[in-house]
């Protein structure tokens, strides 16, 4: 029997409008560009503005692009999965929100948490249901609206993240192409250095826990840092050899955009020169679970069909892992 892969046949993304610059930043907190660019590597980030605009918003703004783009009708859909950290409600699921939104009536639909890595969780996890041959047409949204729960006094914290969303469309390819192999971690002993204090079931909200500023982002970046460079870094290494790739054979490492000296250090750790990273930091920011997808998006005019693409990501939880694809298509 024919092998049956899952492949990416399209992407589509969508940022909003409003960007945030460093300039900007350095009249709202004791910070300045040179700090910001040097550290991390970020010049602007876009900012969902508008009152009652959550994350299915910019997510339904990808799906419908990526419908269009795709010539799908929404009913042929089978599956949407969004990975988010910032999710409209915390029920029901983002997810089932943007199906209603684009008008996708004949799919089930869920929501994946796993903070900075959940694009790649949902990846994977939408490529079994391919796999198996059981569906012939999932897609997977990265979304967040980041600043919905950053301090903007916060100086550690809100220099970092931005808001975006990408969206891709996944179908079997029986010629070989598409997600190859995947590895995947999770270890919750990082959670005290990366997570919102209030707000979940231990800490529900009360007017205690928003005086105190518990539900925004709490994070310890230096110790953040160095798990990632390690994680992130190890695993991009371990899924080249197992999968017998030298740094020849990669046509982009795609990796989670949360601090360019993280993204440097996975890449030497790899071999690959910069013109072989796909960056996007310097304008969008940290979006978490959208930063895969709008790489890929930005360049996907660069890709070949055949192209070997490692994905990479770290993140709260803590998670972290990476994936191995072939890209199924010219753009
Ligand atoms: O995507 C999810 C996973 N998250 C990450 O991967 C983030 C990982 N961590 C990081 O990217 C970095 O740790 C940060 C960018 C968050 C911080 O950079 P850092 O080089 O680790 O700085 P630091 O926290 O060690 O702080 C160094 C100094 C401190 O001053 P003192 O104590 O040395 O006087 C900070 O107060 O830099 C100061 N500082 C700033 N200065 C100007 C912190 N933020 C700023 C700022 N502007 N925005």
């Amino acid at each position: 029997m024919t092998k049956i892969s899952a492949a990416i046949t399209g992407i589509a993304s969508y940022v909003p409008d409003y960007i945030l610059t460093n300039e900007e930043l350095e009249k709202m907190i004791d910070t300045n560009d040179e700090w910001i660019m040097s550290r991390t590597g970020i010049k602007e980030r876009h900012i969902l503005k508008g009152e009652g605009l959550g994350t299915s918003f910019m997510g339904a703004k990808a799906v419908q692009a990526l419908l269009e783009k795709t010539n799908t009708k929404p009913e042929e859909v089978e599956l949407l999965i969004c990975a988010t950290t910032t999710p409209d409600m915390i029920f029901p699921a983002t997810a089932n929100i943007i199906c209603f939104e684009v008008g996708i009536n004949n799919a089930f639909s869920y929501d994946m948490q796993a903070a900075c890595s959940g694009f790649l969780y949902a990846l994977t996890a939408a490529s079994q249901f391919i796999e198996t041959g059981k569906y012939k047409k999932v897609i997977v949204v990265g979304a967040d609206k980041m600043s919905s729960i950053i301090d903007y006094t916060d100086r550690s914290t809100c220099i970092i993240f931005g808001d975006g969303a990408g969206a891709v469309m996944l179908e079997p390819n029986t010629e070989g192409l598409g997600i190859q192999d995947s590895i995947l971690k999770s270890d919750g002993a990082g959670w005290v250095h990366l997570h919102q204090k209030a707000g979940g079931s231990r800490r529900p909200p009360t007017l205690e826990t928003v005086q105190n500023k518990e539900h925004f982002v709490y994070q310890e970046g230096s110790a953040v840092f160095k798990h990632a460079v390690k994680a992130m870094s190890d695993t991009a290494y371990e899924l080249m050899q197992r999968n017998n790739l030298i740094a020849d054979d990669i046509a982009f490492l795609v990796p989670h955009q949360a601090n360019k000296r993280i993204i440097d250090a996975t890449a030497a750790r790899m071999g690959l020169n910069e013109d072989k990273v796909m960056l996007t930091i310097h304008k969008y920011g940290n979006t978490t679970n959208a930063t895969i997808p709008l790489c890929i998006s930005d360049y996907e005019k660069q890709l070949k069909k055949g192209d070997n693409l490692v994905l990479a990501a770290f993140g709260g939880g803590f998670t972290w892992g990476a994936m191995y694809i072939k890209w199924a298509y010219n753009a």
